[in-house]
Order: C-alpha cells, then structure tokens, then sequence
C-alpha cells in the first residue's frame, strides 16, 4: 500500500454496491453531501462497501483537503470584522514590531496569535491565575488583562525573551534546579512573576505581609516570597520548588534541602549511645 492511499481512488472505481430497499429509502432521504465533496450516493455507497475502516479513511482524507483549505491567523484576522483598528508599535524581546489591531484585543492574544510567542500561556483569561504574566518595561503585568493597544513605544519581554541565547536566565536555571515545575503549564508565568517580584523587593516594595512598611528591607523571607508570587497558580502544587528557586537566585546562597546518608562512625556512635543509655 503506497503512503497516500486513502482508500477513495479504489472505492470510486468499483462497481456500486447492491443497495437493499431500505437503503435505498435511507439514501433518498438524506441531506445532500455535495459541501464536502460526494454526492450522497457516493458516500453512502462507499460506507456500506467498506465498513467502518473505509469510512474512517475517507473522513481522514475529507479532513486533510479541509485542514489544507484553512486559512492561516492572519488571514482569519483580516477577514475577522475588526474594529476601531489602531496601529501599535512596541518593542517584543529586544524586537520592534508594528501590529494594526483592534483596540479591544489583549497583550496576551498579540502575543500567541499575531506574533506566534506562544510561551505565554492563556489560563483563567480573566486576572487569576497568572500564567500570562509577562514584563512591561520591566514590571510584571497579566497580559490577559492589558490592552495591547496601550502598549505603544513600550517594552515587553516574554519567557522566550529571558534567555540570552542558549544562556538561561538564572531564574529559569534555578527553576530547572530545584524541579520547580511538572506540567509546566504555570512555568513562564512563575518565572515572569519572579523576575518581576525580585526587582520590585529589590527597590524596597512593601507587600501585604510587610510588618512595618517604615523599614525598608530587601530580604524576603519564605513567606514574603509566597505572598508575593501568590497571584501565580500553580495546579501541580510545585510551590516548595518554585520558593526555594526563586530564594537561591534573591540570596545567592543554595536554598535545596540537602540529606546524606549516616557513615559507618557516625552509625557506630548512635549504637554505643544507645547502648549505654540501656545499661
Ligand atoms: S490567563 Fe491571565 S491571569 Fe489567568
Ligand atoms: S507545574 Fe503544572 S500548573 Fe504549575
């Protein structure tokens, strides 16, 4: 069998099938099928001649001509009935780019569907789960809730857009590091998040859980850090990785839990303790 057989070619030269009356009453009384490409004979011929493997080859073949006719997302976009266009020019990853788009749609599908940045990722689409956070000169924003529109001669950075080259910024190495992921879906919005939050307790922000907003400190402890990266979900629950990752890179000092099993000498001891305690 070649690689393109799609079992049509040989279906339409064959004889036509016997059709018993009740067919043939079932056949007069369908819709017509000429929208897909068959007349309904056709269709219902090939249906009762091959059986459900043949039918589910020719919906295979019906389904590659019409994946191969859709239009691609611009093409969707110009035909799409925008209004009140506006033309944006912004500066994505390092790059400037100029979109004409509806005022009405949001950073996020800028970024997925007309600049193909798909890194950011669509969650809630309305404010609570952060998993479209990404930066805007610098300060983290939910790009779900931010016009695009708004964003003339500003400066975005997304996940794809941390990195430098094959260089991983040190938050998405920390990440790696301390397994602070597992679907992953959370992931650059976590990381996003956390560059942002760095910088905002590096220029002393207070935050909810600040005890004295008069002091000014730059530490943050375990729950500060929890507190400020709680607008970030996470449905795995990574949150002890997505801490102690996101304190190694704001410390500089090795956050992880370590352990290592007991050496022959320290075993030895606990047994002699153990047994004078006994005696
Ligand atoms: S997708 Fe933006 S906050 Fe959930
Ligand atoms: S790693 Fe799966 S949602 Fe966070």
């Amino acid at each position: 069998m070649s690689d393109d057989f799609d079992g049509t070619d040989e279906l339409d030269r064959a004889a036509p099938p016997e059709l018993t009356a009740d067919e043939e009453a079932l056949l007069n009384e369908m819709p017509t099928l000429t929208d897909v490409g068959q007349s309904r004979r056709t269709f219902l011929g090939q249906t009762i001649a091959g059986g459900l493997g043949m039918f589910a080859l020719d919906l295979l073949a019906l389904e590659r001509s019409l994946a191969a006719l859709a239009p691609s997302p611009e093409a969707v976009y110009a035909a799409s009935a925008a209004e009140n266009v506006v033309r944006v020019a912004f500066n994505v990853n390092g790059v400037t780019r100029t979109l004409d788009l509806d005022s009405r749609v949001v950073l996020l599908d800028a970024l997925r569907e007309r600049l193909r940045l798909t890194g950011s990722k669509k969650g809630c689409d309305q404010g609570q789960c952060g998993a479209c956070t990404v930066l805007v000169d610098g300060r983290r924003v939910l790009s779900c809730l931010t016009l695009a529109a708004t964003l003339d001669g500003r400066e975005v950075t997304t996940i794809e857009g941390l990195a430098n080259g094959d260089q991983l910024h040190p938050m998405q190495a920390a990440f790696i590091k301390y397994d602070a992921f597992q679907c992953g879906y959370c992931t650059p919005g976590q990381i996003c998040s956390a560059v942002g939050m760095l910088e905002e307790a590096r220029r002393g922000d207070v935050s909810h859980v600040t005890e004295d907003v008069a002091v000014t400190t730059t530490q943050l402890t375990d729950d500060q850090v929890r507190e400020r990266m709680s607008g970030n979900i996470c449905r795995c629950g990574a949150y002890p990785g997505i801490v102690a990752a996101i304190q190694e890179v704001h410390s500089g000092r090795q956050t992880a839990q370590t352990w290592r099993f007991v050496d022959e000498q320290q075993l030895a001891r606990v047994r002699t303790e153990d047994a004078n305690e006994a005696v």
